[in-house]
């Protein structure tokens, strides 16, 4: 009998343990996850084969991909409603990757951006030029850039073609791996005249990818120091980080254009504070009466609002080992469920098949 009710759309996306998340992970992606928990069959996972690719210590890695599991649940996904997995607890990830490679060119590997960006720093370069092939090439010190970090975009298409994923919530930075995931679909079923990959899309929610803004007075929220919120920050460090926010003078006369520095918090202020509160900074700054002092004092409070009952839970589910294995072990089943067939497939279309 067909079954009447809609399949729900497989979305599926992934996060580098390489370090703790921070408020950009989080308005960026995490809470837009929970949101979509409902609605979709949706599939969460650790990417600690990726991470290997930049950050190979094994200490690290192991305690990392925990703290992000731990980070996940905390910030509301819900083990029951969603597949949450660890990449590596799924080894026919690692053996499609294989078979994928097949089909994909080493020179488009290296025209990526962000491969391109990474093999820099494992050489040192500083200069964006395009000689990045060659220096790779001609280069016999002791510095290399893996073979791995070239294939990144081969395992990450893997990671959402196993899956047969319709949807893949990532931000712009990923734009172009998610391309090269819809190319290699697309080369896959025309060379075995099939059309058994469909090619995801970005979802993006509807709107515009919020950008989260860092407190460096500079561009987006990332990890360097002095520009980033963690979730798992205390009071007290939190606080002292949105006080030494970079601002500017204040304004010199009425309806003065914002500098960057203080648009950023303005922005960073209508993600966490009622639009009552916005308007009120915003009014000040219009008619100069604006102490920064006070708006990042409100600007603190209202992210304490958000973070630390997260950081409350992150703290007692990192604590709770026994709970985080149970919740992977399931995640791993169900995510190997879906991958061993579509890899069974994938060998028969390819001709590996049993003499
Ligand atoms: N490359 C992604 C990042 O750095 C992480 C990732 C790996 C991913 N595999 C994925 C994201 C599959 C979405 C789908 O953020």
């Amino acid at each position: 009998m067909e079954n009447k009710e809609e399949k729900k759309k497989i979305v599926l996306s992934g996060i580098r343990s390489t370090g703790n998340l921070h408020l950009g992970n989080y308005f960026g992606a995490l809470s837009k996850f929970v949101k979509m928990q409902d609605d979709y069959d949706c599939r969460y996972f650790v990417a600690d084969l990726h991470a290997l690719t930049t950050h190979p210590d094994p200490k690290m890695i192991h305690e990392n991909v925990k703290q992000i599991l731990a980070e996940y649940l905390a910030a509301g996904l819900d083990p029951e409603k969603n597949t949450i997995f660890v990449q590596s607890d799924v080894p026919e990830i690692s053996e499609m990757y294989l078979l994928l490679n097949m089909h994909v060119g080493i020179g488009e590997l290296m025209r990526t951006a962000s491969f391109k960006d990474k093999a820099r720093k494992a050489l040192g370069i500083t200069s964006d030029g395009d000689e990045i092939e060659k220096e790779i090439i001609g280069n016999n010190t002791n510095q290399r850039v893996n073979a791995g970090l070239l294939t990144y975009p081969t395992l990450m298409a893997v990671d959402i073609l196993i899956q047969k994923a319709d949807l893949v919530p990532v931000g712009k930075d990923q734009e172009q791996h998610l391309e090269l995931t819809r190319r290699f679909a697309r080369r896959f079923n025309s060379f075995y005249k099939t059309d058994y990959f469909t090619e995801p899309t970005n979802f993006n929610f509807g709107g515009e990818a919020v950008k989260v803004p860092g407190l460096d007075g500079s561009g987006k929220m990332g990890k360097s120091e002095g520009n980033c919120i963690y979730l798992i920050d205390d009071e007290k460090t939190l606080r002292k980080k949105v006080m030494r926010a970079v601002t500017d003078e204040g304004p010199k006369e009425p309806n003065q254009p914002v500098s960057q520095p203080v648009e950023n918090l303005f922005t960073l202020m209508a993600l966490v504070s009622g639009p009552e509160v916005v308007k009120h900074y915003r009014d000040a700054y219009a008619d100069c009466s604006i102490r920064y002092g006070d708006m990042k004092k409100q600007l603190a409070e209202d992210i304490l609002k958000i973070t630390l009952p997260i950081r409350e839970r992150i703290l007692e589910i990192r604590g709770d080992d026994e709970y985080l294995s149970k919740v992977v072990a399931r995640g791993a089943e169900r995510a190997r469920e879906y991958a061993s067939a579509t890899l069974r497939d994938v060998k028969e279309i390819m001709g590996i098949r049993k003499v």
